[in-house]
């Protein structure tokens, strides 16, 4: 990709899944990147397998964690030019019966987490007069899926938090929400089981789930200097899932 050697990264989530294979990708296009990810024995693994990564054990849903984190990373890389806030949860829940804790943790993790990184990230964005944040959203955001009522409702308020930071600070910095489909990460497989995945794979016009890899490409390419035009969006990226309504099936 054009413009992204040399860059600095955050990647929130990055122990694994989808985070961890955009730190692969980002490296690969020679960017120097960091990790807040809650997972401290992910970050020591990561620290491990690619010393040059800084991984910082962090809850991104911590405000004032993540202030202190961001200053730790500008300080050791001189400076930040993309942030991937990436970190999510999910697990189902029937909306009825919902614990408010259930409810209280998906959002604090999945929409304040994603502010006060979003939020961490402008500032310093804004004030050297540039740079690109890309938020996880995901089709759930878009579209509903029953008994997912805290993380549907999470993943719509960062694709409008994403719209509304990218209108207040172009031109200068570019925000977009990236909303995947089914993508084959240890989220997925903590959730449902093999048959279940190939049950869903048969309703995918691709006929399966994603790579991290294939995310981790988009990513990258929004980084990059190949989108200086993109701003604002919300991209998807599900294999054709949502082309359709259910009456396609
Ligand atoms: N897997 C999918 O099918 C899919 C689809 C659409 C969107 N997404 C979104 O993509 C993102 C990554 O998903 P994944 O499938 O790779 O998940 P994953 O569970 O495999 O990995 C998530 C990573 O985020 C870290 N994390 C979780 N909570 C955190 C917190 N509070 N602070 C810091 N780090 C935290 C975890 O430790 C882990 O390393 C999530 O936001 C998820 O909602 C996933």
């Amino acid at each position: 990709m054009r413009g992204l050697s040399g860059k600095r990264a955050i990647v929130t989530g990055g122990a694994r899944g989808i985070g961890y294979a955009t730190v692969l990708r980002l490296r690969e296009e020679g960017v120097r990147v960091a990790v807040l990810d809650r997972d401290a024995e992910g970050c020591a693994a990561l620290r491990a397998e690619l010393p040059d990564v800084l991984a910082l054990t962090v809850d991104v849903a911590d405000a004032d964690a993540v202030e202190a984190a961001f200053a730790e990373v500008i300080a050791a890389l001189g400076g930040l030019d993309v942030v991937f806030n990436n970190a999510g949860i999910s697990a189902p829940g029937d909306s009825l019966a919902l614990p408010a804790g259930h409810w209280r943790r998906t959002l604090s993790v999945n929409v304040d987490g994603v502010f006060y990184c979003a939020r961490a990230a402008a500032r310093h964005m804004k004030a050297r007069g540039g740079g690109v944040i890309l938020n996880m959203a995901s089709v759930s955001g878009m579209v509903a899926i029953p008994d997912y009522l805290a993380y549907n409702t999470s993943k719509a308020a960062v694709i409008q938090l994403s719209r509304t930071m990218a209108l207040e600070l172009a031109p200068s910095v570019r925000v977009n929400s990236i909303s995947p489909g089914y993508v084959l990460t240890p989220m997925q497989e903590a959730e449902y089981t093999p048959e279940q995945m190939k049950a869903l794979n048969t309703r995918i016009p691709l006929g399966r789930h994603a790579d991290p890899a294939e995310i981790a490409a988009l990513v990258a390419f929004l980084a990059s200097e190949e989108a200086p035009f993109m701003t604002g969006s919300n991209i998807v990226i599900d294999g054709g899932e949502t082309a359709g309504g259910t009456a396609s099936l």
